[in-house]
């Protein structure tokens, strides 16, 4: 059976996995997202994978979770859900993760989209989450996840009436960061993730943190979360070498110490 997830590197610290069941469009069975968390547990254990990129065809990133598999589950069926704690584990991953999107990235796809921490697309990507049109409704963050990114009219827009909106409009939105060409898509993807990966590590590592938890936060704790992590920050190897390499005027060497 041909591999549903592919996975090459690291290079350069980076890691790119690509999802790859062609035949649904990249539609996100149990096989495919335990293949995933498994994927993401190699990532976060190894040192010298410092940043993830996930990418899915040039037809689709996902088109969503997998129909046949959701329509054979009743309400105890999706009480036990295997697939929650996939979701749950991709929320854990510490590392960086960079989401290329090309084609159709649509219902649980863009629910996975959006857990990333830096999207990027192709000319030629729909977003959207069109769960209503099933009689159902986005269920893996889709509502909360895409009214923080887009706020809340447009949101309420999608997941009302279905409809995606084109990579120029998420981009209008803040959905995403970047658009190329499709076939640039990944290569982008993996220049930024590359840039990423050679900075410090726990700086990243915090850094992302910060700006992670800061969004469910009020002001005053997210402020009082960013200090503490910049103080213990002052306790690393790297800060050190940072500094150092500024003043003798030479690259930072950077050992995530
Ligand atoms: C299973 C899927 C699928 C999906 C596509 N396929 N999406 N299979 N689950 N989500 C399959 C099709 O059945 C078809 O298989 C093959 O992929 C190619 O798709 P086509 O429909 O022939 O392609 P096209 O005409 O180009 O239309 C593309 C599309 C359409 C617009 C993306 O496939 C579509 O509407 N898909 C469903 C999108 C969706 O509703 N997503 C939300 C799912 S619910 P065959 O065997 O016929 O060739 C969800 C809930 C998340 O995500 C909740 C998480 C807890």
């Amino acid at each position: 059976m041909p591999q549903i997830l592919l996975s090459e590197g690291p290079n350069n610290g980076v890691r790119l996995l690509t999802l790859n069941r062609p035949e649904a469009l990249n539609a996100l069975n149990t096989a495919l997202l335990e293949a995933l968390s498994e994927q993401l547990d190699i990532a976060e254990t190894d040192p010298e994978t410092r940043a993830l990129v996930i990418t899915g065809s040039e037809r689709a990133f996902a088109a969503g979770a997998d129909i046949n598999e959701m329509a054979s589950r009743d309400v105890v069926g999706m009480l036990e859900d295997p697939r929650v704690q996939h979701w749950a584990r991709i929320d854990r991953f510490v590392k960086p993760l960079i989401i290329a999107v090309n084609g159709f990235c649509l219902g649980g796809g863009c629910e996975l989209a959006m857990r990333g921490d830096i999207l990027i697309a192709g000319t030629n990507a729909q977003f959207g989450q069109p769960e209503i049109n099933l009689g159902i409704m986005p269920g893996a963050g889709g509502t909360q996840r895409l009214v923080r990114a887009v706020g809340q009219s447009l949101a309420m827009q999608m997941v009302l009436t279905g409809e995606a909106i084109s990579a120029q409009r998420a981009l209008a939105a803040g959905l995403i960061t970047e658009i190329c060409q499709p076939e640039l898509t990944i290569e982008r993807a993996m220049a930024i993730a590359t840039t990423i990966a050679s900075k410090g590590p726990l700086a990243v590592q915090l850094a992302r943190e910060s700006v992670r938890r800061g969004a469910d936060m009020d002001l005053a704790a997210g402020l009082r979360f960013e200090r503490h992590a910049f103080t213990i920050l002052a306790a690393t190897e790297d800060r050190r070498e940072g500094l150092n390499a500024f003043r003798n005027k030479r690259k930072p060497q950077f050992s995530g110490r």
